[in-house]
């Protein structure tokens, strides 16, 4: 886009803002259970990547998770998993602000606020909606007009619940009270992301100032990433049963792979490969060097292939990567002093910018003391 404006692309390559600041990286995942590869790879890996170079400032979404009604103790026991994970995949307390969402008021406050300019139909276009209210209600189909339903439907309120339509005001939030730059994530959040920079931009044009900026994603000059499942559908995720999680272990890793879904094989040379298959590919181009994936490419070209032999080899890949995460989240996962240490001193720091960020934004919009 800014090719041909080399300030404006210097300025996009670099680690600082102009006036010579580091940039902002904000980024957070739900609380809803444990991590899974989906998440490093879209997320963390790239929290961990980032962290030497910019402000960067992550967070627990433990407030999102409210949004599909989790079991409170559940919840609780998430938030601590998911900052022992961070801290695991090696995120340092030192180089990085860690905080839980629900410790920062000024977060909610805002997103009541922000409310006021987010519209209902646009919150009801929202894939992530539709996916979620579908799952509630138990719709199959991908044409129910699932708008009718909710509105129609008095048994429909509380399972399809406010919260959840007004998830993307809350992620914007989220960003826009840190005036974050970049905000890595994977592929499906990336929707969420451009309602964030238009809530942002209408917010700027109704009252007429200049005060939000716009974030984008980061993937290190690549596209954003979306790993697939083990099930042979395009997305692994909590809710499709389809995961590895980093706190897996040796033999629940390797049982889960040798179970992934293929096909009969290739039975032309250079026949197309199947979904299943490539989802394995794509895993194994994530984690083992890409020799071995082409080595695999070949044998699938020439008929010679042996998926047997395939998942061995990923798992052992998959092994490397998560092993030494995993142990580490069990050395420190129960140690509650360490833990909570961490986050009351990233909700300090974080609730001086929010703070900041809320007082303008009040101002701005005519809430002021009489
Ligand atoms: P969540 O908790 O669903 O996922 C956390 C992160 O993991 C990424 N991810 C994936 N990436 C690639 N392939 C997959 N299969 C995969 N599954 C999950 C997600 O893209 C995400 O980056 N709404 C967010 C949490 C959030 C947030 C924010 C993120 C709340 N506020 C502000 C950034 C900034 C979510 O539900 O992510």
């Amino acid at each position: 886009m800014n090719s041909e404006n080399p300030a404006a692309q210097a300025e996009q390559n670099s680690n600082l803002r102009p006036d010579g600041s580091k940039k902002i990286v904000l980024s957070g995942i739900r609380s809803t259970g444990n991590l899974h590869l989906g998440n490093y790879y879209g997320a963390l890996q790239k929290f961990v990547k980032m962290q030497d170079d910019y402000d960067s400032r992550y967070f627990i979404a433990d407030l999102h998770a409210l949004t599909t009604n989790p079991d409170p103790k559940a919840l609780h026991e998430s938030v601590k998993q998911i900052l022992a994970e961070y801290l695991a995949a090696g995120l340092d307390p030192d180089k990085n602000i860690l905080y839980v969402q629900s410790d920062i008021p000024e977060i909610s406050e805002m997103y009541l606020l922000m409310n006021m300019h987010v519209g209902i139909g646009e919150l009801m276009r929202t894939a992530s909606f539709k996916d979620k209210a579908r799952k509630a209600l138990g719709i199959t189909s991908e044409n129910d007009e699932i708008e009718k339903e909710i509105i129609g439907n008095q048994n429909n309120n509380a399972r399809v619940n406010a919260g959840l339509l007004t998830y993307p005001t809350l992620m914007a939030v989220d960003i826009l009270i840190h005036h974050a730059d970049y905000v890595p994530v994977g592929k499906d959040q990336e929707q969420h992301l451009e309602l964030t920079r238009r809530f942002g931009r209408r917010f700027n044009s109704f009252y007429g100032v200049d005060y939000f900026k716009e974030p984008v994603n980061f993937n290190f000059g690549g596209e954003a990433i979306k790993v697939p499942g083990l099930d042979g559908s395009g997305k692994m995720g909590k809710s499709e049963g389809n995961c590895i999680y980093l706190i897996d272990d040796e033999k629940t890793l390797r049982k889960k792979v040798m179970r992934a879904v293929t096909d009969a094989g290739p039975t032309e040379p250079n026949s197309p490969v199947s979904q299943p298959v490539e989802n394995l590919f794509t895993l194994m181009d994530l984690v083992s060097g890409k020799d071995t994936t082409d080595h695999f490419r070949e044998k699938y070209a020439d008929c010679s292939i042996r998926y047997g032999d395939l998942k061995k080899q990923l798992a052992e890949d998959l092994l490397k990567v998560t092993l030494p995460i995993r142990q580490r989240i069990l050395d420190i996962r129960d140690n509650d002093e360490y833990l909570s240490k961490i986050v009351k001193q990233g909700a300090e720091r974080t609730r001086e910018y929010a703070a900041k960020t809320l007082k303008d934004v009040r101002e701005i919009m005519g809430i002021r003391k009489i």
